[in-house]
């Protein structure tokens, strides 16, 4: 009766899905817990890539039950769309997939408040995805959200549609001069997602706490990560959610008791989408290889992804708050196309050298990365399937990364297929 947490350490994109995928082939659920479709997980099984923004990976592994929890925000319109893209692949959803009745709603005032905001912000921008997802949060803690529950009592639904708009018609038209929404016009719009949202509609907390209680095995596939996490992470540059360990019972809404194994997963390098401070980045043809060769372009938005060096500082901080008992080792292939690897270990801020990931964000911005250099191993290594198959200076990478985090390692991941992988302790 235990449940297994994936997380990102850095700033996202770490292969969450892929490291969910694995796992999820010996569990019984799967679940979202935060965020919404500003996720981008892929799962590649054969040829076929699976892009999930909304529904956990596990749906992709037959006879998972899958569940988007309270904490996360949904976007009707998106879900829809992926169910029945889903479906139209040949994978069974809407019996598979249960949504909380608490979950709140992304409303289409939400996304054009989120572009607004960003263009107010000038360059101070923090680069969303344009999805709606802070202003969402944002009506969700001033309690004037409208969650999944509503759009089957119709008269609540308008009720809190119309207290929603006398506010935001308000900035729409005093503010931007922009047409303000019409109720009659969202309560239809919400409406509309009724059929497909009731036979999936359920207290999922309560689902999983049943799960767990028989001794099931229950996955929470964290999105985004702890690098974007709204408390932890580099605020302001960061998401509206706890994509953190915390933020895995509330928005899952099971008591930290069960949480047994938590799995810190990263890249061999860093990436980052949008905006924000990123020491270890590479403005140069490293870095360009490394972004070419790991196809670094966004799942949700197609952005390019900012890419740099693996800062252990950086991970470290996130291994520490989320007690992660695992780590998970991602896109190491991508490393072969370079000659000598730098990995950050501490920092020169204002003249002085810090090990500790800074909390402040003056002495973030003013960090400047103490790399040691480690020799690469310039081979293909997706062939590997077992630590002794890498090449020598590639296990000495994994050693000092492992030694350094002081977790042991359960994946360490050379491709994105399904079997490129070196598994080692997933389970134990
Ligand atoms: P997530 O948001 O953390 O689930 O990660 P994304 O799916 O956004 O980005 C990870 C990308 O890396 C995807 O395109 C994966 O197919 C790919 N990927 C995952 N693991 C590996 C790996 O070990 N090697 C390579 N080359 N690609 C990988
Ligand atoms: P997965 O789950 C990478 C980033 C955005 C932006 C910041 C705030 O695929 O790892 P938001 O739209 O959430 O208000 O944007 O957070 N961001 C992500 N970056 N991967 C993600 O998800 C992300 N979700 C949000 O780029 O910098
Ligand atoms: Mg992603």
């Amino acid at each position: 009766m235990t449940a297994t947490v994936v997380l990102g350490l850095a700033w996202g994109d770490e292969g969450k899905g892929r490291v969910c995928d694995a796992l999820a082939a010996d569990v019984g659920y799967v679940s979202r817990y935060s965020g919404g479709n500003n996720a981008g997980h892929t799962v590649r099984v054969g040829k076929e890539d699976f892009k999930l923004h909304l529904i956990p990976s596990g749906i992709v592994r037959e006879g998972v039950v899958c569940t988007i929890g309270n904490g996360v925000v949904i976007n009707p319109e998106v879900l829809k769309q992926e169910v029945e893209a889903l479906e139209k692949r040949g994978i069974e959803v809407r019996s598979r997939l249960r949504i909380d009745g608490r979950a709140h709603l992304i409303m289409p005032y939400h996304i054009r408040l989120d572009s607004h905001r960003e263009k107010a912000l000038g360059k101070a921008k923090i680069g969303t995805t344009n999805r709606g997802i802070g202003p969402t949060y944002e009506d969700k803690i001033s309690r004037v959200g409208i969650r999944v529950q509503d759009v089957f009592d119709e008269g609540i639904l308008r009720a809190k549609i119309e207290a929603a708009l006398r506010e935001k018609n308000a900035i729409f038209e005093g503010i931007y001069g922009e047409k303000p929404y019409e109720v009659e016009e969202l309560v239809s719009y919400l409406l509309s997602f009724k059929e497909l949202l009731f036979p999936m509609v359920e207290d999922t907390g309560a689902l999983l706490r049943g799960a767990l209680e028989n001794r099931e095995q229950v996955l929470l596939e964290g999105a985004q990560a702890t690098l974007l996490d709204n408390d932890h992470g580099t605020y302001p540059f960061v998401t509206s959610s706890n994509p953190s360990v915390g933020g895995a019972c509330v928005g899952a809404g099971i008591p930290p008791r069960y949480l047994d194994q938590i799995v810190g997963v990263t890249k061999a390098y860093t990436t980052r989408v949008g905006d924000g401070p990123f020491p270890t980045e590479l403005f140069d043809e490293t870095g360009d290889a490394i972004r070419k060769a790991g196809h670094e372009y966004g799942t949700t938005t197609g952005r390019a992804r900012r890419v740099g060096w693996l800062d252990l500082p950086a991970i470290k901080f996130s291994a520490s708050l989320n007690g992660i008992t695992h780590l998970a080792l991602t896109l190491l292939d991508v490393l072969s196309v370079v000659e000598r690897i730098q990995v950050c270990v501490g920092y020169e801020i204002d003249g002085e050298r810090v090990d500790e990931f800074p909390m402040s964000q003056t002495d973030l911005h003013h960090a400047t990365p103490v790399y040691k250099e480690l020799p690469g191993w310039g081979v293909d290594i997706t062939g590997c399937r077992m630590r002794g198959d890498l090449p020598e200076t590639a296990q000495e990478f994994v050693e000092f990364v492992e030694a350094e985090v002081g977790v042991p390692l359960c994946m360490i991941s050379v491709g994105p297929e399904r079997d490129q992988a070196i598994v080692e302790k997933i389970g134990a």
